[in-house]
C-alpha cells in the first residue's frame, strides 16, 4: 500500500506536468523509492492516483528496467553484461560476483544485503566494466576494486 504521503507526492507531480498522465514514470519511481519494489497491489494504488487503468500502468513498468517488479536487498547490484563491457570481462565480473555473494544472477543473499542482476547497456561503455549499485556507477571494475565495494556495502546501515 503507498503511504498518503507517497500519494500526496504523486498528486504534486501531476501538476506539473500539462497532461498529468506524463507524471507516471516520476510516480513509478516514488513508489519504487517507498518500498523498494512494485508489487501488484502498489501499481494498482499508483494507478488509482493516476486515473490510470492497472494495466496501464503495469505495462510501463515492466517495460522499462529500473523498475523492480519483485523484492529486491539493500543492494541492487546490476552488472552491464553488453558488448564493450562483455569484451572486457564482464562475464569474470558476474562470476567474481556470484563466488563472492554465494547467490546465482537473479538472487538475493540471505541477509537481503544484495541483489545480483545482469543488464544490458547502462551507457558507461568507455570505462567498462561497470555495474550500478541502486543509483550508483562503479567503473572500470578489477576484482580488487569488487572487495572494496562490496565491503564499505556491507557495512552500510540499511
Ligand atoms: S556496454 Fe556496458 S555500459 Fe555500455
Amino acid at each position: 500500500m503507498l503511504s498518503e504521503n507517497a500519494k500526496a507526492e504523486i498528486e504534486q507531480l501531476k501538476g506539473k506536468y500539462p497532461d498529468p498522465k506524463s507524471a507516471l514514470l516520476p510516480a513509478l519511481y516514488v513508489a519504487q523509492r517507498e518500498h523498494g519494489w512494485l508489487s501488484p497491489e502498489v501499481m494498482r494504488d499508483v494507478a488509482e492516483v493516476m486515473d490510470l487503468p492497472p494495466a496501464e500502468v503495469a505495462s510501463v513498468a515492466s517495460f522499462y528496467t529500473m523498475f523492480n517488479r519483485q523484492p529486491v536487498g539493500e543492494n541492487l547490484i546490476q552488472v552491464c553484461t553488453n558488448i564493450s563491457c562483455s569484451l572486457l570481462g564482464a562475464e569474470h565480473i558476474v562470476e567474481y560476483l556470484k563466488s563472492k555473494l554465494g547467490i546465482d544472477v537473479g538472487e538475493t543473499t540471505p541477509d537481503n544485503k544484495f541483489t545480483l542482476v545482469t543488464v544490458e547497456c547502462l551507457g558507461s561503455c568507455g570505462t567498462a566494466p561497470m555495474m550500478q549499485v541502486n543509483d550508483t556507477y562503479y567503473e572500470n571494475l578489477t576484482e580488487e576494486k569488487i572487495d572494496r565495494i562490496l565491503a564499505e556495502l556491507a557495512e552500510r546501515k540499511g
